[in-house]
């Protein structure tokens, strides 16, 4: 048998990448995830002479991503990744959680072959559409020699997937992997890289394989004023195994946070504290109760927390 053709899987999921309003003009009241990978692809004239097969494995509104979702990607991409044939991945995304999806797949995959993930700001419908040169790009970055790992190819720069912070709710420049910056840039088709790709060892596909209904429980809560203690004891009450508790500034928590947090490590939950400013980190540990997650946003923080629990044994519930 002859050997199969090298070629990029896209792999579909929704978004507004795959949005659709009923006028041009309409950049809030779009449906998400209507239209194909097929129909995303025949939007680029450019890709046609590209070897490219396409996946639909989910269709929805990246805020209602799940972890049945992730789960299925990760076993998507671990078995199309171990094809000889397949030489990269590109994944349209939602932007809302396109965060957590990068994180997630880096920190379980960290794959030595691309998987670019995408996204728009702008429904297809839209007279500033960006998904067609987002997913053209994303293209060009799976392409690209020595690119490897879970990257996110969107507005012309390409971050790093366990770095990627939404930073805009509107405009189109709405991502940025602050402190360490983008990896690359895209121009004209062209990859200019900055800093070298992603060299890193994932935790491994099998971590995911745990039923989903066992999957550790983990929120986020943040700490404001007037903070009313009852949200963690109730999180704590309804048997979850873990918080991340976004702080204040350098993740400061208020007084009752605090002790709440002490009544949760003390029922067994586990906790990370990361901080609600827009950007930066907490610089700990600095006497606190709560560990510091060493990532950046409590979104990353989460997945991080979820990711140690499930590399864990399931907690025995009381
Ligand atoms: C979504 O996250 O699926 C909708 C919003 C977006 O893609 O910008």
């Amino acid at each position: 048998m002859a050997n199969p053709s090298p070629h990029l899987l896209l792999v579909a999921t929704g978004g507004t990448i795959a949005g659709r309003a009923s006028s041009a003009q309409d950049n809030l009241g779009y449906r998400a995830a209507e239209l194909s990978a097929q129909d995303l692809v025949a939007a680029v004239p450019a890709l046609a002479s590209v070897p490219l097969r396409c996946l639909q494995l989910a269709q929805l509104d990246s805020k209602d991503m799940s972890h049945a979702v992730w789960q299925g990607l990760v076993r998507c991409l671990a078995a199309e990744l171990a094809r000889p044939d397949v030489s990269g991945v590109v994944i349209t995304h939602g932007t809302d959680t396109l965060e957590e999806t990068a994180f997630f797949l880096q920190r379980v995959l960290a794959p030595e072959k691309p998987v670019v993930l995408t996204a728009a700001m702008r429904p297809a419908t839209s007279l500033q559409a960006d998904g067609p040169q987002n997913l053209l790009d994303a293209v060009c970055v799976a392409q690209a020699a020595g690119a490897r790992g879970v990257l996110v190819a969107f507005g012309g720069q390409v971050h790093a997937g366990d770095e990627l912070r939404k930073v805009d709710a509107y405009r189109l420049q709405a991502f940025d992997s602050e402190p360490a910056g983008p990896l690359a840039l895209v121009e004209e088709g062209r990859v200019l890289a900055l800093r070298p790709w992603p060299q890193a060892t994932g935790l491994g596909a099998a971590l995911c394989e745990r039923p989903l209904a066992d999957w550790p429980r983990v929120g986020w809560i943040t700490s404001h004023a007037g903070f009313d203690a009852a949200l963690v004891d109730a999180a704590v009450a309804a048997g979850f195994d873990g918080l991340v508790l976004a702080g204040t500034g350098n993740g400061s928590l208020h007084a009752d946070l605090e002790a709440a947090a002490v009544r949760a490590l003390q029922a067994g939950l586990q906790l990370r504290l990361s901080t609600r400013c827009g950007s930066g980190r907490v610089v700990g540990p600095g006497g606190l109760v709560v560990p510091v997650s060493a990532t950046h946003s409590p979104a990353q923080a989460r997945v991080a927390l979820l990711l140690d629990l499930l590399a864990q044994p399931a907690r025995p519930q009381a």
